[in-house]
């Protein structure tokens, strides 16, 4: 039978990335003891307010057909959140309420380009930005994201990547999997580029609560000049510790809502109203796990540099927000795929090689920092002694 090239186009940028992951997985299930540092679920349960919220609405009703670009209450909710944030008015018009951040990046690109047309986007990069851009058509032109640089897009590089077929610059700040938090000079030159080339700015910023201590969060929505060309998407994933709930959204100009409506009507028929009233009273308030993730996920970033940093020539780079740690190996000569396999099989720690989140990052690994204070020390202590074995410098 005959399929769409979709299909094909697809078919090794799902599952193929997460190998380790779903082996470690296989030996947990067989009874194996494995550290799993892979994804990023965060530490603590959904707060009870909002699971209590959710299902009152379930209970009184909040059970019927929605609507495309999400109900009134939680778009409210977005618009006020937004104007506040942001500092400058926010309209409902300018809200896009979907099932996450992913579904939602789906239906932006999806609004914006198509076969012919180039986007440009940071490598490394979360491991299903390249599937996001493929299903469109478009091509996918990485930009390279450079440790001496803390891994911030730099104007310089991109401007050497824009081409006639260019029509989208796809910002992830702060960025899985560097930890990198874009700075307001980066946005300004970046946004320079972007209005003298006429393209759009997608601003992926589901880890923005997740800011580590005294780092400060800049969006390109911050920006006036900006304002008609900049699409942020986020969910209450993160910063809510609610990924099962599947509660997103985009922000953007009216009249990108506008054409983009459609495209959500087709796709969802709308998203659940008892999800959009517990996300309308999440985004309402300061979230109360954020602020404790943030402290604990920079807090074992640091344990592990000081568990590792220089032992066997590993480097760690310091991530600024977000649920990760990245680790060089190249000294040890692997890549970060045959570190990772070995580490798993020998010291039953499993950590997500580099290489699945671009070529930038051959040769590193990334951590979660999600587990346990104690489990993140030993898996760092294992690594440091299963990249000592392999130099063949064991004590
Ligand atoms: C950078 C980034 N964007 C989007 C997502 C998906 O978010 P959501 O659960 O809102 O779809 C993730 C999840 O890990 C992520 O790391």
């Amino acid at each position: 039978m005959k399929y769409a090239s979709v299909t094909d186009r697809l078919a090794d940028l799902g599952g193929a990335k997460w190998a380790i992951h779903y082996r470690a997985r296989a030996l947990k299930a067989a009874g194996a003891e494995i550290i799993e540092l892979t994804i990023g679920e965060p530490d603590v349960p959904t707060p009870e307010k909002l699971l209590q919220a959710a299902s009152a609405a379930m209970m009184s009703g909040r059970t019927g057909y929605s609507n495309g670009r999400g109900e009134p209450a939680v778009v409210a909710a977005l618009a006020a959140r937004y104007t506040t944030r942001r500092g400058r008015e926010i309209g409902l018009d300018q809200i896009m309420y979907l099932p996450g951040t992913q579904t939602t990046l789906y239906a932006v690109l999806r609004t914006l380009v198509e076969a012919g047309d180039e986007v440009l986007i940071g490598d490394p990069m979360y491991a299903t930005y390249e599937g996001l851009i493929a299903q469109t058509g478009a091509r996918m032109v990485p930009v390279p994201l450079r440790p001496e640089h803390g891994f911030r897009m730099q104007a310089e590089d991109v401007a050497t990547r824009i081409t006639p077929r260019t029509r989208v610059l796809f910002l992830n700040t702060p960025h899985n999997p560097t930890g990198a938090v874009l700075r307001a000079e980066d946005i300004k030159a970046l946004g320079e580029l972007a209005k003298a080339h006429d393209l759009w700015i997608i601003s992926d910023e589901v880890y923005e609560d997740l800011v580590f201590p005294g780092v400060t969060f800049t969006s390109p929505l911050d920006f006036p000049d900006l304002a008609d060309r900049v699409v942020a998407a986020s969910s209450i994933s993160k910063s809510h510790a609610a990924p099962g709930f599947r509660s997103g959204w985009c922000v953007g100009p009216a009249e990108f809502c506008q054409k983009m409506l459609p495209l959500s009507e087709t796709m969802l028929f709308g998203s659940q109203p008892f999800i959009a009233d517990m996300a309308a009273l999440a985004v309402s308030e300061p979230s109360p796990v954020s602020g404790g993730m943030a402290e604990r996920f920079a807090r074992r970033a640091g344990l592990i540099a000081r568990t590792l940093d220089g032992v066997a020539g590993l480097r760690v780079h310091q991530p600024q927000a977000g649920m990760f740690a990245l680790i060089d190996v190249r000294a040890t000569g692997l890549s970060g795929e045959d570190f990772a396999a070995s580490l798993l099989e020998r010291q039953q720690v499993a950590v997500m090689p580099g290489e699945s989140f671009g070529a930038g990052l051959h040769g590193w690994l990334r951590l979660s920092l999600t587990q346990p204070d104690d489990r993140t020390v030993e898996a760092a202590g294992r690594i440091a002694s299963h990249a000592a074995t392999l130099l063949g410098n064991a004590a």
